[in-house]
């Protein structure tokens, strides 16, 4: 699909998020085709390293807003957490370049990154609770784990977006360049990583990630019915109908 597009370099495989008419917001069919890319990469021993990256002016406006606003069509596992399940437990490395804003799920799956190369104009955002939510993707766990108690309760109580140096500061990246610099520094980190022993690399993040990988399975799961149930609500319905109104989308 285009909406993703999956580009295989050497051992680098590289997922562009290529909506950019709505600002690389997700999809559920673009949640589908990258939970299937990086469930094939994790067993594709030709594959070393993924890469993902958006555009040099916006990363992602997060889960396509239509999506939230139609009925979910009833199957065993939603595609948006099958690709969850998929970067949640990706064993080899992870690299993201990040420019612009990064919105919702823009934020939450980078969480789930390794290495993360932004752009001086990254701007990350969590406003689950000025929608009406709560976090996903384990991030309330996971920030709070990251940044300390008091910073995340600013950004995932308040919604609070912060920036790049901020992100630098707390960890949560690992570097800030010009955006046209982003993806190409992504791709030459990349390039190192994948010369380097796969087994040491994986069993490297394996340890790193070991104490945290039940925790973070468990606290998915039980944000998910969480979200699942405030989707439904009358707060997160009226801000979903709100943005689409106001961009003169009828709410289905
Ligand atoms: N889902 C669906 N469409 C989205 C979208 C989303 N999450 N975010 C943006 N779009 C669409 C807009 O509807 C608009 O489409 P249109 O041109 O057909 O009207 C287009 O993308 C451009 O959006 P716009 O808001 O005009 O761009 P901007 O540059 O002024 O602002 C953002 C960019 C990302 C700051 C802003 O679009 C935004 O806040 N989006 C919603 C983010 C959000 O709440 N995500 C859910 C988190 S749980």
């Amino acid at each position: 699909m285009t909406d993703i597009l999956i580009d295989r370099s050497d051992a680098v495989l590289t997922i562009t998020l290529n909506r950019l008419e709505k600002k690389n917001s997700i999809t559920v069919a673009m949640y589908a085709a990258m939970a299937d890319a990086l469930h094939a990469a994790a067993t594709d021993d030709a594959i070393r390293v993924v890469v993902l990256q958006g555009h040099e002016t916006i990363f992602s406006a997060g889960n396509d807003i239509g999506d939230f606003l139609s009925p979910p069509p009833v199957i065993a596992e939603p595609p948006v957490y099958r690709f969850l399940h998929a970067i949640s437990t990706f064993p080899k490395p992870l690299l993201a370049a990040v420019c612009g804003p990064a919105v919702g799920i823009g934020t939450t799956l980078l969480f789930h990154c390794d290495l993360i190369y932004a752009g001086d104009n990254a701007a990350f955002s969590m406003p689950f609770v000025n929608l009406g939510l709560c976090p996903e993707a384990a991030s309330s766990y996971l920030a709070p784990k990251l940044m300390g108690y008091g910073r995340a309760a600013e950004v995932l109580l308040l919604g609070e977006p912060f920036l790049a140096e901020a992100a630098l500061e707390m960890g949560f990246i690992s570097r800030i360049v010009p955006p046209s610099e982003a993806a190409a520094l992504a791709q030459r980190q990349a390039r190192k990583l994948a010369a380097k022993p796969l087994a040491s690399v994986v069993e490297t993040k394996r340890l790193m990630k070991k104490g945290q990988t039940t925790i973070v399975a468990d606290r998915m799961a039980e944000e998910g019915l969480s979200f699942a149930r405030l989707l439904r609500e009358p707060a997160a319905q009226q801000a979903f109908g709100a943005f689409m109104h106001k961009h003169g989308v009828a709410k289905s």
